[in-house]
């Protein structure tokens, strides 16, 4: 394996695709299907060109070039981390063996199943925001997104190379299920929840980029760490270009806030509702339901799938190496969010309860996550200080809105207060988005594309991208 990308083939790869014949040409029989679905659910604004970066080096240093590229020709290669010959499985009843480089049979049908997980939610979430460009803020912003949609493309192409490569005549099923599956289907929905809502405003994608792109480096992370060693270093690599997702919805939101405030101060009101900006308690109430859905993507507080994951060394947690216990786990226990009953009264309350460690997993990473959430908060709340505003957004309790786990059944307020169904009618419009919410924010999406020019619901950013200013001609309009 080489760490620089074969670009002189159909399927730029750093995997020596060329001396296995027979899975080039399943792939390259793959990619004819890949581009048609690009062309049918991907973005719609036509474009002629998008400057882009492309990966094409796995190293330290230099791994992506930038330059303008017709979307559809975009080179969407395989690339996985360079191979570390030593590495050896870091946890579970495999710990301290060498790592696989071919699947187990045993462990066969469980990674087929986890990787068309990872794989579904790639091809989706271009799907859910392939309408926004019609209404981008700005060239900078049409941009980012662009190179959002293409990565997930790249992402989908990393999941589909490990089941053609590893996984037989299933997994080339599989590969083909990916691109029917649609987000939002009636017949043939994504897997996942979060990944059927739609991303039908700027808000609603900043949010998805900070809050649902962070579930994905979780996850991510979590595969990394696995015995299969193409499936971690694959990971691993995505995990780089993830990071600019990310990176567009923290300093998205930053934007958005920092506009409110500037629109509150020069008029001296809370009210910015009809001057053109977002009210704080609307950005609010989309962070209260980008973060609820999110939450439910770790799956149930318990789970003995994901524990038997763990003991087979399939996904691990994140930073495994940085724990400090025997990466066993079969005697400690964890403290899980639950409802727990009252002995007398038999009422139901929010609450802990004592599990195995093992079972608690899904919530060792949620709560991982969580901490990682406060740090956008904390930075949107200093701009807010900075601008001597009183106001303060939080992330809501872990049992608001919530459809998955413990807390699926009962319903609960943005402060961890338990409330009946009819208190929760009565009162989730103070909470989440309304139609009138929505429908004010979508009364904001007015296209600019000009260049240089940005919208007047969102400052623009403080760096361009690739050292490139804001004003630069980002994206060339068919
Ligand atoms: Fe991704
Ligand atoms: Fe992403």
């Amino acid at each position: 394996m080489t760490t620089t990308a074969d670009y002189t083939e159909k399927i730029p790869n750093n995997v020596s695709l060329h001396e296995d014949r027979r899975l080039q040409r399943a792939l390259e029989s793959w990619q004819p299907n890949f581009l048609h679905w690009w062309q049918t659910m991907g973005p719609t604004l036509p474009t002629q060109d998008v400057y882009l970066r492309t990966a094409v080096n796995v190293g330290r240093d230099g791994w992506a070039q930038f330059g303008h590229v017709a979307m559809p020709e975009y080179r969407w290669g395989i690339f996985l981390a360079e191979r570390d010959p030593g590495r050896k499985v870091g946890f579970g009843e495999h710990k301290g063996e060498p790592v696989w480089d071919k699947v187990p049979g045993e462990y066969r049908a469980e990674l087929q199943r986890l990787i068309v997980i990872q794989g579904d939610t790639e091809p989706a979430s271009v799907e859910q925001q392939r309408n926004l460009g019609a209404t981008a803020p700005s060239l900078y912003d049409l941009r980012n997104l662009f190179q959002v949609n293409v990565e997930e493309g790249r992402h989908l192409w990393a999941m589909v190379y490990l089941l053609h490569a590893y996984f037989g005549r299933e997994g080339r099923e599989e590969a083909e299920e990916l691109l029917h599956r649609n987000s939002g289907s009636l017949d043939s929905p994504r897997i996942l929840g979060a990944f059927n809502e739609e991303t039908p405003d700027w808000l609603s994608f900043y949010m998805f980029t900070y809050f649902t792109d962070r579930d994905g480096k979780y996850q991510l992370g979590t595969l990394k760490e696995s015995a299969f060693d193409p499936l971690s270093r694959t990971c691993e690599f995505m995990l780089k270009e993830e990071a600019h997702h990310m990176m567009v919805g923290t300093t998205g939101v930053d934007r958005v806030v920092q506009r409110t405030v500037e629109v509150m101060r020069s008029r001296d009101t809370d009210d910015v509702a009809g001057l053109g900006a977002i009210p704080l308690p609307v950005i609010q109430k989309y962070l209260n339901f980008h973060y609820s859905v999110s939450l439910d993507l770790f799956g149930g507080e318990t789970s003995t799938n994901v524990a038997n994951y763990y003991t087979a060394g399939l996904k691990g947690r994140w930073l495994e190496d940085r724990r400090k216990d025997d990466h066993k786990l079969t005697s400690d226990s964890i403290m899980v969010d639950a409802l727990t009953e009252d002995a007398g009264t038999g009422e139901l309350s929010i609450g802990q309860t004592e599990v195995m460690a093992l079972t608690g997993l899904n919530t060792d990473l949620r709560r991982e996550y969580i901490s990682d959430c406060q740090g956008g908060v904390k930075r949107w709340n200093r701009i807010l200080e900075e601008a001597g505003v009183r106001y303060r957004l939080k992330l809501p309790h872990i049992a608001f809105n919530r459809k998955v786990g413990a807390f699926a059944g009962i319903e609960a307020s943005p402060d961890g207060e338990k409330l009946t169904a009819g208190e929760w009618q009565r009162r989730q419009g103070e909470w989440l988005p309304t139609d009138v919410d929505k429908t004010y924010v979508r009364s904001l999406m007015q296209p600019v594309h000009q260049r240089g020019k940005i919208a007047a619901w969102i400052a623009p950013p403080r760096n361009g991208i690739n050292g490139q200013p804001f004003d630069y001609d980002y994206v060339h309009l068919a």
